[in-house]
């Protein structure tokens, strides 16, 4: 994934660029550098972790410099390490990149012919020598134009030149790269929000496009080297700042913030005084679809799941789901009366962007539901719904999710209802349950205690499983892996009715084993799955909701009850106790909950 940054100015930048680096962490965290040109030479300070580290590091070099680049690594190629860390340098360059060359290794061979010595384990490094042997009988910019040809794969990158004090060259393929506009100086960043404290005028470059960006100017060209013009667009400037409060972690106020968000969510797309669903710049008419296809990867992928559950039982719409890495590869038929789906918290990740990006290709109608609007999904897709749930920060997406959940619940209950397979009165009374799911998700954030004691059970297990059926299978996929990522417990999730099949093989005594089992109408089924992982030994955590009837089971170790609401809102509550589950396991074993091991927030390499 990895953050990049630059700035040229005629003021020192190293600090400047440690801040923005502190808000590109979310990329990578494994390690993190900065170069800088003095007087016709490259001073380097890099090192393994995090940007604290380099930071302390600079201090004690003095790292003086008007032009400058950094970085912060989530490693492809080579493991994280000092020497692995970017900028990597040559005698006449050095390069910060985020993506991967795909013919690296046959690039590095044709280099190492030519003399040139590489120190890293990494393909970004093969970039620098490029650049430097091209410059040897190239002017700057044909040299660019030849190197981005000869590179494979994908790629957003910063470069600086030793012996050019007036420019930094951008370059993107594959990965977002973002330029601002500042007062006689410039800068260069893989998104708006990393350049937002020194600007809010900023300008996207496009796959294939290179740029200059110099102190007064920032030129932009084509993959040819024709000067092409950008789009200088205004951002907002109130940058909030979102910090953690009086919380020790993000994900822990971000778990708390999810009654927040479905407010501010249902505030932007339910007119409550008319009691309807309103999504404002439709483009097309709901009755030209006859189905839909949802694609995402991991959390997000679970909520186009649960959405294919609600779409199937309240729409008319044929309705497929596809994890993004796959899609892409995938030799799929395009529909034209086919809404093609893109969930994504941060709009950023690769695979998803390359589906969309696919679809565009195809001419099909897409559509996108993102947190982060300025994202590259965001300004590709034909039509844009945000999730209005804020900065997420943990690597461990929650409030995200249920915004997610909610939006394609809403657009689900209005395609429903244009579709004529509700009549009002039932799209009125789906209304006015969503309006009580703010206040039943407060309530079950109420339940701390109990599940931090559950909690430290799990961060001892071997091993655990989650199973649900129906609207509850894709939650019990989600509480997997919650608690893979944050507590590196393996966790299965499955459906209940599978278990027989060949994973009840796992149950041994004191396995915990998580089961979802709403009062819908898979309860009684599900309830005697989990009286067959009882019987083999496993502790069983019951999620259910509240009812007057006594619960059908013996032996069950624990149990946790959410609000009776609607069978189809019942999913958004259960997720609640998982995602504390995951958090309190986490934290009985110390780990780091906001950046869990070998992880990045936002996923820009394939
Ligand atoms: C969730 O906890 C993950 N860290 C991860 O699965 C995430 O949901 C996935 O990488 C997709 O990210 P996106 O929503 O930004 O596209
Ligand atoms: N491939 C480069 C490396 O491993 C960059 C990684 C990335 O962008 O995630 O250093």
């Amino acid at each position: 994934m990895c953050g990049i940054v630059g700035i040229i100015s005629s003021k020192e930048v190293s600090s400047r660029i440690i801040n923005s680096l502190k808000k590109l962490e979310y990329r990578g965290y494994d390690s993190a550098g900065i170069a800088t040109l003095v007087n016709g030479n490259i001073n380097e300070v890099k090192c393994e972790g995090r940007v604290d580290v380099l930071e302390q590091d600079i201090s004690k070099f003095n790292l003086k410099g008007d032009i400058g680049i950094g970085h912060v690594r989530w490693a492809t190629h080579g493991k994280p390490s000092k020497v692995n860390a970017h900028p990597h340098s040559s005698d006449e360059v050095s390069v910060v990149h985020n993506g991967i060359i795909e013919n690296s290794t046959i690039l590095k061979k044709l280099l190492e012919k030519k003399g040139y010595t590489f120190k890293s384990q990494t393909d970004t490094e093969v970039i620098a020598h490029l650049v430097t042997d091209y410059l040897k009988k190239n002017s700057l910019k044909d040299a660019i134009i030849k190197v981005l040809k000869k590179l494979h794969g994908s790629f957003a990158l910063g470069i600086i030149f030793k012996k050019q004090n007036n420019l930094i060259v951008g370059a993107r393929r594959g990965s977002p790269l973002a330029v601002g506009y500042g007062p006689n100086e410039n800068y260069l960043g893989s998104d708006s929000y990393a350049l937002k404290s020194m600007t809010n005028k900023i300008s996207y470059l496009d796959d294939g496009e290179f740029c200059f960006v110099k102190k007064d100017q920032i030129e932009f060209f084509n993959s040819d080297g024709s000067k092409i013009n950008k789009k200088v667009m205004n951002l907002s400037k109130d940058e909030v700042n979102y910090d953690k409060g009086d919380y020790k972690y993000f994900m822990e106020k971000e778990i708390d913030e999810q009654p927040t968000t479905i407010n501010a969510c249902i505030n932007e797309y339910v007119d409550k005084l008319n009691n309807q669903i309103n999504i404002y710049n439709f483009p097309w008419k709901i009755s030209s679809f006859k189905s839909a296809m949802l694609i995402g990867c991991g959390t997000a992928f679970h909520s186009c799941l649960i959405a294919k559950y609600w779409m199937e039982q309240n729409t008319n719409l044929e309705v497929s789901v596809d994890i993004a890495s796959e899609f892409r590869y995938r030799k799929i038929k395009f529909k034209k009366d086919c809404i093609y789906i893109f969930v994504s918290q941060s709009g950023e990740t690769a695979d998803t962007y390359a589906a969309l990006d696919l679809c565009k290709k195809n001419k099909v109608k897409t559509c996108a539901v993102v947190n982060v609007i300025e994202s590259s999904i965001a300004r590709d897709a034909d039509l844009v719904l945000p999730i209005y749930c804020g900065q997420e920060i943990g690597v461990a997406s929650t409030k995200a999710f249920i915004g997610q959940m909610l939006v394609l619940y809403i657009l689900s209950t209005k395609i429903s209802f244009d579709q004529k397979c509700i009549d009002r009165k039932e799209y009125q009374s789906k209304i006015k349950n969503l309006l009580c799911l703010s206040t039943s998700a407060k309530k079950t954030l109420k339940q701390d205690q109990k599940i931090l004691n559950i909690g430290k059970v799990f961060a001892e297990a071997k091993g655990s499983m989650f199973l649900g059926r129906g609207f509850s299978f894709p939650i019990a996929l989600e509480g997997a892996l919650k608690l893979k990522e944050l507590a590196y417990v393996h966790a299965e999730g499955y459906p209940a009715g599978e278990m027989k099949h060949g994973p009840l093989a796992l149950i041994e005594e004191g396995m915990p084993v998580v089961v979802l089992a709403p009062r819908d109408e898979h309860y009684k089924k599900t309830i005697s799955n989990m009286q067959e992982v009882i019987a083999r030994g496993a502790k069983v955590l019951l999620i259910t909701n509240k009812n007057k009837d006594e619960i059908i089971s013996e032996n069950i170790w624990e149990k946790i009850e959410v609000d009776q609401l609607d069978d189809e809102l019942i999913p958004f509550l259960i997720t609640i106790p998982l995602q504390k589950l995951a958090f309190y396991s986490a934290l009985e074993k110390g780990y780091d909950i906001d950046k869990p091991r070998n992880l990045a927030k936002s996923v820009t390499v394939e």
